[in-house]
């Protein structure tokens, strides 16, 4: 046996066991494909996901929703740290496109040449990618995410495999063999991971009972700008990889949960469509301890964070947030002020992730539209966020939020509004 193939199998059951600890759905989604490209050393390539949606009443239809792209040639065209923006779109599980069909018919589908399809096949290569990014794609592999029960979640396509001498060549059989053994091993992570996804939404909904601004998607595009800051503070930091891939996940599914603690709180004061009198808003606050007395086991990272998050979001940068120095348990204060106040934390008096979470739960509540206010314009809300540095908001957290503003937009169209 080639040592070359030793390696391989060992590699990806050391794969296998990395992402079957990861947790949260996008974090894993954007490390499968970078796994399964690195397995049949492809250059670039996609990942999509199955869903059932209700196009109109009592009408269901299966799309196959693209979640990330990745490119090596385009992405060290990049300086440092900078990641590729791709644009977001859904296909049809149907023969007509190389995907859908793959989602379709269930079957993996290896094209040597993209420009040069064998005759009679149903689909079609979509070209647009490479005249929008100068890319050419050649080979390519898809492979479709089948559950025990043969259901299809989604479709891996990798393009572009590389041999020795970085020459594009097309996969082999060995690659069809590998990704393959990947696809399978992949889809009980990939289970697991929705499972999670979908009873934090749960969790979510429960809190949007109280309080209507709380949707799915504002804490799905919260969570999303939360990991981008992340990235880019770690990057400025120095931070090695493997802590920060082991942080970004936890960081994904805290920040969801920032204000989870609102399920403990009246209707009567969350849903009360005038200002709140002083009594009522210091009762709103309690929100912050509330969301930290939810998850109380000290030995997870994941309970540590989202406590520190819920805690913490409503903190500022200057000392005047809240809900300062108080015993999230007890309620009572730790430090008080003159007035007899809690003391308000300040600086990195409050955690990283309180801090990131503030930037990303204010500027997307300022560009969504609620009850009492329209919706700001981008530059509106650009300004407010530019205003608040140093004051409410950590100013190295600012600088980073605007060197990565393509990917936040970015985040906005992956999880729109609905309704
Ligand atoms: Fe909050
Ligand atoms: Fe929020």
């Amino acid at each position: 046996m080639p040592l070359e193939r030793d390696v391989n199998i060992e590699s990806l059951l050391k794969i296998d066991a990395e992402l079957n600890e990861i947790q949260d759905l996008d974090i894993l989604l954007e490390r499968m494909l970078n796994e399964a490209r690195k397995i049949v050393h492809a250059d670039a390539g996609s990942i999509y996901i199955k869903e059932t949606v209700e196009e109109e009443e009592g009408v269901f239809t299966d799309k196959l929703h693209f979640r990330y792209s990745q490119n090596d040639t385009l992405q060290k065209l990049l300086p440092p740290g900078e990641k590729l923006i791709y644009s977001v779109f859904s296909l049809p599980v149907n023969e007509k496109t190389l995907s859908g069909y793959c989602a379709f018919s269930g079957k993996l589908v290896n094209i040597p040449d993209a420009y040069n399809l064998p005759p009679g096949v149903s689909y079609a290569f979509g070209k647009a990618y490479d005249q929008i990014s100068g890319y050419k794609t050649t080979s390519i592999l898809t492979v479709p995410l089948k559950n025990a029960e043969g259901n299809i979640l989604g479709v891996i396509q990798v393009i572009n495999s590389k041999d020795k001498e970085g020459k594009t060549v097309p996969f082999s059989d060995e690659d069809e063999l590998l990704i393959s053994h990947f696809a399978i091993n992949v889809t009980l992570a990939l289970q697991k991971a929705r499972l999670i996804r979908t009873m934090i939404l749960r969790m979510i909904k429960m809190a949007e009972l109280r309080d209507p601004k709380e949707t799915g998607t504002h804490v799905n595009r919260v969570a999303g700008y939360a990991v981008e800051i992340w990235d880019r503070w770690a990057a400025h930091h120095g931070i090695p990889k493997e802590d920060s891939n082991k942080f970004r996940d936890n960081m994904r599914i805290a920040s969801m949960l920032h204000d989870v603690g609102k399920v403990a709180i009246s209707d009567t004061i969350l849903k009360k469509p005038a200002k709140f009198t002083d009594e009522e808003f210091k009762i709103m606050q309690t929100h912050t301890s509330e969301g930290y007395n939810l998850f109380d086991d000290p030995q997870s990272p994941l309970d540590n964070l989202a406590r520190d998050i819920a805690l913490t979001h409503h903190e500022n940068w200057n000392g005047t947030g809240y809900p300062g120095w108080v015993d999230p348990v007890l309620g009572t204060p730790i430090k008080v002020r003159e007035d007899g106040k809690p003391l308000g934390k300040k600086g990195e008096e409050i955690p990283l992730a309180g801090r990131i979470v503030s930037i990303a739960d204010v500027f997307d509540a300022l560009c969504s539209k609620r009850v009492y206010k329209d919706a700001w314009n981008e530059d509106e809300v650009l300004q407010e966020i530019r205003n608040c540095s140093g004051t409410k908001f950590d100013p190295e957290l600012v600088d980073i939020f605007f060197e990565i503003l393509p990917h936040i937009r970015q985040i906005q169209q992956l999880y729109p509004e609905v309704g």
